[in-house]
């Protein structure tokens, strides 16, 4: 994944440690890292560079440690109100190309690097402006809802897109069941942390760990805002954020937040983990739109993993139908 580059080796248990006085700050450290505001193209690769970078398609006949035998989701059905046009997406393509900071910033090497994470048990806490809060087990909270399949297109703002078909439910169910108050404005969401475990976060890097991410309530309570507890009729994998995961097809990945441990209802706006780090290049709403460029890629093509066919990208990922009344 390239939303930033780091130094070589920045994840790397071994990499040598930079005095801390290199790293003062945050901010030090992009700029060093040619992130200052206008300065940033020299550091990065050509938008061209970036589509040819991965392995699309090379993986099907791979000899590999893949893990691929995830416990199955009894009774699933496809909840047919969302039809995609395009093919699924080749699940080993899926499950080796990812984007997990916590483990890597290697796309291609998060699979590799997951096998010491434990999604079970996992606990799961909805606080804040609710009347109802909870903190439970996620297989008590999956028992709680109604699960269904969802076929969705996901936009990375790299401009990688896939189609798959998540299990999990709608987010609005959750809503229906801790009533948030009437003062609840935004939702947050908050990824683990285990640097034991995960060694993106024990870095010398002042990063914002854990991951977060948010929406506002009518976001959240649109019916498109999933939380995925399983991908191609089975569990999550670990490198699709089990054991759960936020969905939103009509924006960018990066606010699809993977293994929450909280879930936050709160009346002033969260500050989210790309936003802090580099907030002229990851907006707090990031809804897919061909006509905004980011400043390193042109955002009017996505190129499927797996096929690597090659689609005009369509605004709020081809989901205005159900999303464009909120941003009138
Ligand atoms: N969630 C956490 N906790 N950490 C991350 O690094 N990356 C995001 C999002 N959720 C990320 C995350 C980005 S940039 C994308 S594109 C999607 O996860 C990728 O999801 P996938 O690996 O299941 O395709």
């Amino acid at each position: 994944m390239s939303h930033i580059i780091l130094p070589k080796g920045w994840n790397s248990p071994q990499r040598e440690i930079t005095p801390e006085t290199v790293y003062q700050n945050r901010r030090e450290f992009l700029q060093l890292m040619g992130f200052a505001v206008g300065g940033i193209a020299g550091a990065l690769l050509p938008e061209s560079a970036m589509a040819n970078t991965g392995s699309f398609g090379l993986f099907d006949n791979e000899p590999s440690r893949l893990k691929t035998d995830f416990p199955p989701v009894p009774n699933l059905k496809r909840n047919l109100d969302y039809p995609v046009s395009r093919p699924i997406s080749s699940e080993v393509a899926a499950l080796k190309y990812n984007n997990f900071y916590e483990f890597t910033s290697e796309k291609n090497k998060v699979w590799e690097n997951v096998d010491a994470f434990e999604t079970r048990p996992w606990q799961v806490k909805v606080s804040g402006l609710v009347k109802n809060p909870l903190l439970l087990d996620v297989d008590e909270l999956i028992k709680m809802m109604p699960i269904e399949e969802r076929v969705y297109r996901h936009r990375c703002v790299e401009t990688w897109a896939m189609v798959v078909p998540w299990n999990g439910f709608a987010f609005s169910g959750l809503m229906a069941k801790v009533e948030p108050e009437a003062s609840a404005k935004y939702v947050e969401f908050t990824s683990f942390y285990d640097p034991a475990v995960a060694q993106g976060q024990d870095s010398v890097v002042d990063l914002p760990w854990p991951y977060r991410e948010a929406l506002t309530i009518e976001e959240a309570e649109n019916e498109l805002t999933f939380l995925s507890t399983g991908i191609y009729g089975h569990q999550q994998p670990a490198q699709h954020g089990a054991p759960i995961r936020l969905v939103t097809p009509w924006k960018y990945g990066f606010k699809s937040i993977k293994s929450i441990v909280e879930i936050k209802f709160t009346d002033s706006r969260p500050a989210t983990f790309w936003n802090t780090l580099i907030p002229n290049e990851y907006d707090f709403t990031a809804n897919v739109d061909p006509l905004v460029a980011h400043p390193r890629w042109s955002q009017k093509r996505e190129k499927m993993i797996g096929s690597g066919d090659v689609y005009a990208t369509q605004k709020f990922n081809g989901y205005g139908e159900f999303v464009s009344h909120l941003y009138l």
